[in-house]
């Protein structure tokens, strides 16, 4: 079975192409490399063994886009994840956000449409919930006001798919992920952007290797258990191996079906005992220091991952230790070449 996978140079999509090779299915990946690194795909050949075919075209390019669908018969599902994913960005460029994110969301179910492939996973966020008023959310939990623009282009991703699936035969999945972190066990792939790193463990990591002077903790007078700021962190091959199981449960159902999940471990990490697990895994002292608020920043959120475990049979493996282990690994081994 033929999986498209956008975004698979990124850090989830390219954890994910190996999961899904890993459990029998042939991949195609399309990504233009505007957030991510070509050769992130040799990588993924030494790790299984395949050579992943990925077209480099922007996905906004509806011809361009035809034309890989039009080249790639018998497509039996996509998964999407091709998006930009940086809150502060999506601060100082929120129309750059609506643009790329919903325009490329669009393309994608247009195309889905005119090849008759009938499956569609879409990548999501817990940044769809905002300041929830209750934890651990569910998936039933109410939607507040979005924080950032790139939360709201989530939550305009889930509404069209809620709308399309309305008026369209295609299965859909919506995966809300929460703080994917950590690196494939192999240390060959990781979270690696283009530039300085806007993410919590990235920072960390590099800060610890000397790339970075210092890190700071955006606030710590929130009104958590230590003052800093709370979420979800979940590895990164937790959140691809859910992936798969999103494809065999769309596969299995034969007639239309749209379903929605968590994918959380459903423990609430602070910002500040981030930095102590990875203290004690590493055994580095961590130069920090406390800073202001950043603004789009939820104070606290966690998930409830019942459904995703009961309906997708699927259990998170790793711990907080063992995100920062595989994390801090990655690193190490980038300051090898
Ligand atoms: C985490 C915490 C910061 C950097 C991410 C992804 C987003 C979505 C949701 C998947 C916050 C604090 C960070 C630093 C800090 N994921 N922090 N100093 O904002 O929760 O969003 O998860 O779709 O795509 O970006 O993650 O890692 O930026 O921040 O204190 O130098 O760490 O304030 O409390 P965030 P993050």
């Amino acid at each position: 079975m033929k999986i498209l996978v956008t975004g698979g140079g990124g850090y989830i999509g390219s954890h994910t192409i190996v999961d899904l090779i890993e459990n029998g299915f042939d991949v195609v990946s399309i990504d233009n490399h505007s957030r991510s690194h070509a050769f992130i795909f040799d990588r993924i050949e030494t790790i299984t063994g395949k050579r992943v075919k990925n077209y480099t075209i922007n996905i906004c390019n509806s011809s361009e886009l035809e034309n890989v669908f039009s080249q790639e018969k018998d497509i039996a599902g996509v998964i999407h994840f091709a998006a930009f994913k940086s809150v502060p960005e999506s601060v100082k460029s929120p129309t750059l956000y609506y643009q790329n994110n919903i325009n490329s969301l669009v393309n994608m179910l247009d195309c889905c449409l005119k090849f008759n492939v009938n499956n569609f996973v879409f990548s999501s966020s817990c940044s769809v919930y905002g300041n929830a008023k209750t934890l651990p959310v569910t998936e039933e939990t109410e939607l507040s006001q979005a924080e950032s623009p790139y939360a709201f282009t989530k939550q305009i991703g889930e509404e069209i798919l809620n709308n399309f699936s309305n008026n369209s035969n295609i299965s859909q999945i919506i995966l809300r992920y929460f703080n994917p972190v950590g690196a494939h066990p192999s240390s060959l792939i990781g979270e690696l952007g283009l530039n300085k790193p806007e993410n919590l463990v990235p920072f960390i990591t590099q800060t610890a290797i000397g790339k970075l002077p210092k890190l700071t903790v955006f606030g710590n007078d929130y009104d958590t258990r230590d003052g800093s700021c709370i979420r979800d962190y979940i590895h990164v091959c937790d959140i691809a191996h859910a992936h798969t199981k999103a494809v065999q449960y769309l596969l299995k159902h034969t007639s239309k079906i749209t379903n929605l999940f968590n994918l959380g471990t459903g423990t609430g990490i602070s910002v500040l005992e981030a930095i102590q697990a990875f203290e004690k895994v590493s055994g580095v002292k961590l130069n920090y220091e406390i800073g202001a608020r950043r603004a789009g920043d939820v104070i606290d959120i966690y998930a409830n991952n019942n459904k995703a475990k009961s309906e997708l049979n699927w259990i998170p493996k790793y711990d907080i230790d063992g995100m920062m282990d595989t994390a801090w690994k990655w690193e190490l081994k980038l300051a090898e070449k």
